[in-house]
């Protein structure tokens, strides 16, 4: 799932709540479900739905405690646990992926790379069962699927790392 696509999820969830009572609490409870923390960007869109400066929206979320700034983890994986993804199975992909992690929903790994949390729908029943890691969309997830789901990332996370050592190694020759 691309960012913008990610954007409008949120878009979707905020305007559920616009004119309910304590609207603004709960549409930012809603996000924090769905990333595991408040990404400032999507910190944006309840600001625009709700017509609500963003300095207010940035002192409730430093007011309560609950809310979280920052990522609890560097991949957060969401597990749908709606009525259709439950339906299809997700709770044996839970499962799976506590397994392959060692971690429980709601949990970091210790080295803070990835984040295991369950979600509400995520707005693509007809994919059912849904895994999104980071904005990215993953249908029809068996517990087959898992071990490749989290090799992709550790991939992703070697090509960063070692992107980064030749950004370093190219410095210093430099230098
Ligand atoms: S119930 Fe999982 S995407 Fe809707």
């Amino acid at each position: 799932m691309a960012e913008d696509e990610s954007l409008e999820i949120t878009r979707k969830a905020v305007k559920k709540w616009k004119d309910k009572r304590g609207s603004l609490i709960m549409a930012l409870h809603e996000i924090q479900g769905m990333y595991g923390y408040i990404p400032w960007e999507h910190a944006k869109v309840v600001a625009e739905e709700m017509g609500v400066a963003l300095a207010r929206i940035y002192e409730v979320l430093t007011f309560y405690n609950f809310f979280k700034l920052e990522s609890p983890g560097k991949y957060i994986i969401s597990l749908c646990d709606g009525t259709a993804c439950h339906i299809k199975g997700s709770s044996s992909v839970l499962q799976a992926f506590s397994d392959a992690l060692k971690i429980k929903a709601g949990e970091t790994t210790p080295d803070k790379l990835f984040h295991l949390q369950v979600v509400r729908c995520l707005g693509c029943c007809g994919l059912a069962p849904v895994v999104v890691v980071n904005g990215k969309t993953y249908g029809r997830v068996s517990p087959a699927d898992v071990p490749a789901i989290i090799q992709e990332w550790r991939e992703k996370e070697a090509g960063v790392q070692e992107s980064k050592d030749n950004q370093k190694q190219t410095e210093q020759g430099a230098a």
